[in-house]
């Protein structure tokens, strides 16, 4: 494997849980060298959280693949020293303590500046640095639910939901990622001063509000619970096909509308009466009455020939196990297999996304706690075997 685009980037993950890890972990795939910093003795508390098998969490592998591991307990005065030594040797440090938690163990961002100015730190918190919030506690789900998304997620007639799996997570995990790369050429190529990302977990969702944050302005239309996004296309849902499948199509644009119109053999009759989406949606109803008998009436298979054949995206909608069998995710490796002690091997989502010349790499799945301490702290700050011992025998590593 050829140099990595992120090679010679030295990333402390000081996190925990999922947001800030995982954008460490994005950068790790990437090339960057990134030191997972743990608690001694019980490590990121995302190693214990579900599912397990066999009492050993699933995910840890994923989630922590690619890091060093090492230990470190920030509540000894040595072990402060040590993560400031560490710092001195690094460019980022990701971290997601409470905003107050870091000054009140003595090392914040000035003590960190002290011995790197030009250490560009993360941060991912509930809320932010700022604001009235900002000293609260903060978890991806409640969150999401202050983004104003939940709300609008689910039945009108039923309670709102909260998605599957920790989405207010990740889409904050991905803008943190963005916010130290950025930040990072900024220091880097433009020379400019090394900064502090500041990353909630609502804000990242709420970023993507764009439409109904406009329609309540200009509208006065706060946007309620539906089932499928709403308001601008016409057809637009969920149908049953003949075969008892669910597929989902979507015309956003005219052109896909006039290629639904081809597929479904309605060209004379729809256009140009339904070219434009506005006049479809004055009376969306003979439009998706139309289209929810003609997806009845075929198979998915007869149904993904008709829409490929024209040009009209289309899906059923997939569980896992359908994502495992699709040749489409095996020939882009979107699930790749990587030994681990704990499973023999377990799988995980591939390196997204794709680059041309510096492909990332998975070089090893989340490692054992402390798993490179004598890597990191022998090799990296110098400390002897003795030195080491004495700060494993004090608990401090
Ligand atoms: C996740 C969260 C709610 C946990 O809160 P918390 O543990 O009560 O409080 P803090 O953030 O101040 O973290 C301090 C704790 O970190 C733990 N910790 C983790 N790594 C540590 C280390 N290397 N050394 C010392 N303590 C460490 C300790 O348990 C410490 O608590 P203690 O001083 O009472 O022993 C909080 O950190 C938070 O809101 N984070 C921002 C939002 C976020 O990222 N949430 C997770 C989304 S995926």
């Amino acid at each position: 494997m050829g140099k990595q685009a992120l090679e010679g980037v030295r990333i402390l993950d000081i996190a925990t849980v999922i947001a800030a890890p995982w954008a460490a972990g994005l950068l790790a795939d990437l090339g960057a060298e990134v030191i997972k910093v743990e608690m001694t003795g019980r490590g990121d508390a995302f190693r214990a959280m579900g599912p397990l098998k066999d009492g050993k969490s699933i995910r840890w592998p994923s989630m922590g693949r690619n890091k060093k591991s090492v230990t470190l307990d920030f509540h000894y005065e040595e072990g402060k020293k040590l993560f400031l030594k560490l710092v001195e040797k690094s460019d980022v440090v990701i971290e997601n303590f409470k905003t107050d938690t870091l000054d009140k163990w003595g090392i914040g961002i000035d003590v960190m500046r002290q011995v790197n100015p030009d250490i560009i730190v993360t941060h991912v918190t509930g809320y932010g640095q700022t604001g009235p919030y900002r000293k609260l506690a903060g978890l991806g789900t409640p969150l999401q639910a202050f983004s104003g998304m939940t709300y609008m997620q689910g039945y009108p007639d039923r309670p709102p939901v909260s998605p599957p799996f920790a989405l207010a997570d990740y889409v904050a995990g991905l803008y943190a990622a963005m916010g130290t790369m950025v930040a990072l050429y900024h220091r880097d190529a433009l020379k400019g001063k090394a900064q502090e990302i500041d990353v909630s977990l609502y804000e990242g969702i709420f970023r993507m509000e764009e439409a109904m944050i406009a329609q309540y302005d200009l509208m006065g239309t706060i946007r309620e619970r539906s089932p499928m996004p709403s308001g601008a296309s016409c057809p637009i849902g969920t149908f049953e096909t003949a075969d008892d499948k669910y597929v989902i199509i979507v015309c956003s644009t005219n052109p896909v509308f006039e290629h639904l119109c081809d597929a479904m053999g309605k060209r004379d009759e729809w256009l140009p009466k339904y070219a434009v989406a506005g006049d479809r949606l004055k009376d969306p109803k003979p439009i998706m009455t139309a289209v929810s008998e003609w997806v009845k009436q075929h198979t998915f298979a007869e149904l993904k020939e008709k829409c490929d054949a024209a040009g009209v995206p289309i899906s059923t909608i997939y569980n896992i196990k359908d994502c495992f069998e699709d040749p489409q995710y095996q020939a882009r490796h979107d699930i790749v297999d990587v030994p681990c002690e704990e499973f023999g091997s377990v799988k995980m989502p591939g390196i997204v996304p794709v680059f041309s010349e510096t492909p990332g790499e998975i070089k090893w799945a989340g490692q054992k706690l402390g798993a490179a301490n004598e890597e990191v702290y022998g090799d990296l700050l110098g400390l002897s075997d003795a030195e080491l011992a004495d700060l494993k025998q004090q608990k401090i590593i």
